[in-house]
């Protein structure tokens, strides 16, 4: 059934929200927790479609998976091992299923992996991966449409990154845990998701120093080192810079709690640059507020800790009413402006110029039906939904339940008129019937 999002804009967001556990930090735990035998425990999960289908994978190896959801915690019982294979069929829906590939070398040394080919948002190649494998001494097949690595033994080396890629980063510093000697990852990713796998790794016995700096080095342990544990996620940095950007854009004022702000950093700086004004409340909580029109800014998307190209589209959608003329450059991706043409339609106006979007702001957008292209696409056109007069439907929610957890639930409780509905259950702002379109 086709679900879609009803939103009665200009609403004035208020009250408290709290944010869940990093989707992106929380895939990769999952995947590095085969490397343990034994059951490991990773807290702070967050409910989403994407958690589900790592779980997938993870089970079609033979682990045991049972995942509490109202303590928000999963048990991997990774015991046994009974498949190196991951199919296409899941590949092919999460990308990020692709970081199998360096916990599997790890623990058996062997993986069959689907290669993920390119998405919506670029072509995403995982050739860093590849090459470093290799470097490490996998001997690397492609066949089929599936990668098969297999090593009589891995061997510490020193790999050097073109681009610091996150993924990359993640299945070179998996698959180097237990190699021979140490590893050198150069030009390694920084972003907290890279840290919190490091520590998480490092938590059931790796020996992993630099996370975090562009040099990263693994030592090699052996495989008696390796024991299972209990690890809880960093807090969603972009969940958080979604509602911030929603609080802002509607003139709101609310605490923002379970978030790390040293990890938005760049984000937050540019909002404050707009007008917005956010205060430290204690080490995980901030406070945000904007009382007037915003003003424009420049910005351009990089590797953490630049602007994280996950916020793009959010403060695309905080330009589009701003005073001013402001430019954003996409330099990660090759088409990450899918949200313009929606944006359009609400009455923004932006010119687009290969990864360059100039956005001179109107004085309001106005509601219109719009459809989630990808999930940054879709939480962008929900927070310009929020700020937009009238009505806005938003469609093909399944790209935003990839990656927000319950987000109409937190966004009504900070005042939203937003509700949940498919062509079953029409949507409604009054109470009952968001009940009832709510799930
Ligand atoms: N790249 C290559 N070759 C490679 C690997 C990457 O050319 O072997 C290129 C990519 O094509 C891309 C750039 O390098 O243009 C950066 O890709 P990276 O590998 O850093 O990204 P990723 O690991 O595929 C993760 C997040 C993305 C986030 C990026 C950048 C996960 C599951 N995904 O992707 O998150 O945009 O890092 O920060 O961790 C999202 O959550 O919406 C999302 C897309």
């Amino acid at each position: 059934m086709a679900e879609k999002y009803k939103i009665h804009g200009g609403e004035t967001l208020r009250g408290e929200v709290s944010i869940g556990g990093a989707k992106n930090s929380v895939l990769k735990l999952l995947a590095a927790a085969i490397i343990a035998k034994g059951k490991t425990i990773i807290h702070n999960v967050p409910e989403l479609t994407d958690v589900e289908i790592m779980l997938s994978v993870i089970k079609e190896l033979g682990a045991n998976c049972v995942h509490d959801k109202e303590h928000k915690s999963v048990i991997i019982d990774s015991t046994d091992i009974t498949s190196i294979t991951a199919r296409y069929e899941l590949v092919s829906k999460m990308r990020a299923s692709f970081i199998i590939l360096g916990a599997l070398m790890s623990r058996c040394r062997e993986a069959i992996v689907a290669l993920p080919g390119g998405c919506a948002i670029g072509e995403r190649r995982v050739d860093f991966h590849i090459k470093g494998l290799e470097t490490l001494g996998a001997k690397i097949k492609i066949e089929n449409g599936y990668v098969h690595a297999k090593a009589s033994k891995l061997v510490g080396a020193d790999i050097y990154l073109d681009i610091p890629s996150v993924g990359a980063t993640e299945n070179l510093m998996l698959a180097s845990v237990m190699a021979e000697g140490s590893t050198r990852i150069q030009n390694a990713a920084r972003e907290p998701e890279i840290i919190d796998l490091a520590n998480f790794l490092n938590t059931i016995g790796a020996d992993i120093q630099g996370a975090g700096t562009s040099e990263i080095v693994i030592n090699g342990v052996k495989a008696d080192r390796i024991h299972p544990a209990e690890y809880t996620t960093i807090p969603d940095r972009i969940e958080a810079g979604t509602f911030m950007a929603a609080v802002v854009g509607t003139r709101g004022k609310a605490i923002i709690k379970n978030i790390y702000p040293a990890h938005l950093t760049f984000f937050n700086d540019k909002l404050v640059q707009m007008g917005a004004n956010i205060k430290l409340v204690d080490p995980t909580t901030i406070e945000v507020s904007c009382k007037n029109r915003l003003n424009s800014v420049n910005f351009v998307t990089q590797p953490y800790p630049g602007f994280p190209t996950d916020l793009q589209a959010m403060a695309m959608t905080l330009l589009t009413t701003s005073n001013g003329v402001g430019i954003i450059t996409e330099s990660l991706y090759e088409n990450r402006f899918m949200q313009v043409p929606d944006l359009r339609r609400m009455g923004a106006d932006i010119h687009q110029d290969r990864n360059h979007a100039i956005v001179k702001g109107v004085k309001n957008l106005t509601g219109a039906n719009v459809v989630a292209c990808d999930l940054r696409a879709g939480a962008a056109l929900v927070v310009a939904g929020l700020i937009a007069n009238g009505e806005t439907i938003v469609e093909k929610l399944h790209h935003v339940d990839r990656g927000y957890e319950k987000f109409d639930e937190k966004l009504r409780a900070l005042g939203a008129k937003i509700t949940r509905f498919n062509d079953e259950t029409e949507g409604s702002y009054n109470s009952s019937a968001i009940l009832k379109g709510a799930n």
